[in-house]
């Protein structure tokens, strides 16, 4: 045939290097109405669900088990279950119908219903819905620090700047594993260096990663993965019961946890059942309510390719963002692996959560080049800081994030980049030079600074965790080298973890360690003049990017 050069030209576009599939409902590949799916139902008998979603108990796995024991208010059941989903949703777009009303109807019907809400809802519904059901009055955002060197020196000053530019969290995992105990160290030194209060995050291997927890050298927990199907939960040697138990782990040494789903992630397993990704979907944000997690990261996360492959894929992600939200969960809104080649789309699926706000808009904002990003490439990164400034002055919302001077980060990242050298020093593990410190403070990435002696490393990590070298012996560490202000700030984090408020659903840290969150700052739009609004203060922070021009100045 011969070619018309229109469509060569359109061939040739960034979107058509996207992967895309028509609906596949016996694999799993169908975003929001699988026909089969089930019927939405709940029978109760002697103080117990006997049926959830057309099965008897006798049929259940243990996943409809734990939901029906765990997950649902029973009292309520027999009045939610008989509101036609409809009208559920359009109480969920109605302005006069308040957050915790809807919360209490959502208690009590079960995931196959949720799913049913959610499929009335077209995508700007979806938006006003989570513009009313977020938990939190406030938006935040989440970073991603990590490094392809797993350099702690970089670590600590991406995570100062992270911290300066507004992220109140930051997480990081490593290349290299076993780099685990330097990583979570250097972003809490570099957050607390950046801003006080920012929580920390080290994600990594679940034995590890709670060891260091209790250690202090973290704050908070995220990558508790619970699954749709009960084969895609055994592949991985786990259960609704076993991520219970984790989280009370964490919960129990003053952690913050979250747990983390999203659409995807059993059709990639293989085991969706034939159902369609929203419900089962719901069925994870039931298992982690009834696991008694305060929230979620979820919306695909490093899945997103599967819902952005099929029709209504993106709409269902923002669907089930929503569902979290009516479960009365935090939610951390995904955003962060990239799906797209296409600027467009990646901009368009970060509006639907960046324009009503989330509780976090991304659940892992890429505060690195591409190449530095080890949870895999960001649908924003480093690189995007402007463009996210100007979208946040453009529409006058707030995502989490603020314009900065280029002096005040290389501040920042010098006094973490320091600070770093300085414990490293005192706690006599592997050498960090001066020209490390200054290659770090002036690096876009990995590709500007020195490289690490990694056996050296590995060494000294693994000493490290002999030692039982804590979050105290950090303090103290930054307490004699000169660095008292950073070491009153570790010291704060940990006292955070004995008062325990910050576990509190969709809680945050301020500067002056004030906890915000859905108890004590919680959502409360019913519509204009109500809820957030971004002015005063912070308004006048995000109008404010460097490159504008003053025009008192001319
Ligand atoms: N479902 C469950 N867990 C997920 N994670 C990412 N995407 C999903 C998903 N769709 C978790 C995994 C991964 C980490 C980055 O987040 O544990 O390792
Ligand atoms: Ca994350």
């Amino acid at each position: 045939m011969k070619r018309s050069k229109r469509f060569e030209a359109l061939d040739a576009r960034p979107v058509n290097l996207d992967g895309y599939i028509s609906e596949w409902p016996e694999m799993g590949f169908v975003a929001m109405h699988s026909p089969y799916d089930p019927k939405p139902s709940i029978k109760i008998s002697g103080g117990k669900i006997i049926e959830l979603d057309g099965k008897a108990r006798k049929d259940f796995d243990f996943i409809d088990t734990f939901i029906a024991d765990h997950a649902i208010n029973i009292q309520r059941a027999p009045v939610s279950m008989s509101i036609p989903s409809l009208e559920i949703a359009r109480k969920i777009v109605d302005i006069h119908v308040p957050r915790k009303e809807i919360l209490k109807i959502c208690s009590g019907i079960s995931p196959a219903k949720m799913a049913e809400v959610i499929g009335h809802l077209n995508v700007v519904e979806l938006m006003m819905g989570m513009q009313k059901m977020r938990a939190r009055l406030r938006p935040f955002n989440q970073a991603h620090i990590t490094n392809l060197k797993d350099d702690p020196v970089q670590l600590a000053a991406d995570a100062a700047e992270g911290a300066l530019r507004g992220f109140a969290e930051e997480e990081t995992t490593m290349g290299i594993a076993r780099y685990a105990p330097f990583s979570a160290m250097a972003i809490l030194i570099g957050s607390q260096a950046g801003r006080p209060g920012v929580l920390t995050q080290c994600s990594s291997e679940e034995a590890t990663e709670l060891d260091l927890g209790i250690r202090g050298l973290t704050t908070y927990a995220e990558t508790v993965s619970v699954y749709g199907t009960e084969k895609v939960f055994v592949d991985g040697d786990d259960t609704p019961y076993s991520k219970a138990f984790l989280n009370s782990a964490y919960a129990s040494r003053g952690l913050k946890v979250r747990f983390t789903s999203g659409a995807g992630s059993e059709v990639l397993m293989g085991y969706s059942e034939k159902k369609s990704m929203l419900y089962l979907e719901c069925r994870c944000l039931y298992v982690t309510k009834g696991a008694g997690s305060q929230g979620t990261q979820n919306g695909a996360i490093s899945c997103i390719a599967v819902p952005a492959s099929v029709p209504s894929g993106i709409r269902e992600v923002l669907g089930e963002n929503l569902v979290a939200t009516l479960l009365g969960l935090e939610c951390a809104s995904g955003n962060d692996q990239s799906f797209s080649n296409s600027p467009a789309r990646r901009t368009t699926r970060t509006l639907l959560e960046l324009m009503p706000g989330t509780d976090f808009i991304f659940s892992g904002y890429a505060a690195e080049p591409n190449y530095d990003n080890m949870f895999a490439g960001s649908n924003f990164d480093a690189e995007d800081f402007d463009d996210y400034n100007v979208l946040q002055r453009d529409l006058q919302v707030d995502g989490g994030l603020r314009p900065v001077l280029e002096e005040d980060v290389i501040a920042v990242r010098r006094k973490a980049a320091k600070a770093v050298q300085s414990v490293f020093r005192y706690l006599g593990l592997t050498e960090i030079t001066d020209e490390q410190v200054e290659a770090v403070v002036y690096a876009h990435g990995s590709k500007d600074t020195l490289n690490r002696d990694v056996p050296a490393d590995l060494i000294a990590c693994e000493d490290m965790l002999k030692r039982g070298i804590t979050g105290i012996d950090v303090c103290r560490a930054l307490a004699e080298t000169g660095h008292e202000d950073i070491a009153q700030r570790v010291l704060n984090m940990l006292k955070q973890r004995v008062v325990g408020d910050y576990m509190q659903t969709s809680a945050v840290l301020d500067e002056n360690y004030r906890v915000l969150s859905a108890i004590n700052t919680p959502n409360t739009y019913m519509g204009p003049g109500t809820g957030y609004r971004l002015d005063g203060e912070r308004w006048e922070e995000i109008k404010d990017i460097p490159h504008q021009i003053d025009p008192h100045n001319l």
